[in-house]
């Protein structure tokens, strides 16, 4: 049984219902339903914040000892911005896969840049939710 946690970022709790041209109609918890049918032998757990630090906390808390097998990281508008996640990224031993349900690189010119894709072991972007099933798969394979 492998463990792999999802890490949201801000605003993703909206999924669903914010901007559903750009981010679709599902909401996080229906689709976390389907991936853990789709996927038995993965224990997944999901944590969401809109908080910088929390989410910092969050990747210390999972990021040693093996305690999960990887984390995939929606970090929202702070994979632009934030030096304070991209370094608690390099801190832990737990390898990250970043993640957008968008196209970031199709969109406004500040989105191109993320800080945290340096330190992470690679970014899945652009198809929909099912982003995170890619960087899951990308996981445990
Ligand atoms: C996003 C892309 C970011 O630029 C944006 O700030 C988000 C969502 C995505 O999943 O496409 O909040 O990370």
């Amino acid at each position: 049984m492998k463990k792999i946690l999802i890490i949201n970022g801000p605003n993703l709790n909206l999924l669903g219902v914010r901007e559903p041209e750009i981010y679709g109609d599902t909401s996080m918890e229906a689709y976390i339903d389907s991936l853990r049918q789709r996927h038995p032998r993965v224990e997944l757990d999901y944590f969401q914040s809109n908080h910088e630090g929390a989410i910092i906390d969050q990747l210390h808390a999972v990021g040693f000892d093996n305690a999960v097998d990887g984390i995939v990281l929606n970090a929202g508008a702070y994979t632009h911005t934030s030096l304070a996640i991209a370094d608690a990224i390099a801190a832990i031993q737990t390898p990250v896969v970043e993640v957008h349900i968008s196209n970031v690189n199709a969109r406004e010119e500040i989105r191109h840049r993320s800080l945290i894709a340096p330190v992470c072991r690679g970014v899945i972007a652009g198809f929909g939710m099912d982003s995170y099933r890619l960087a899951i798969e990308a996981l445990i394979g």
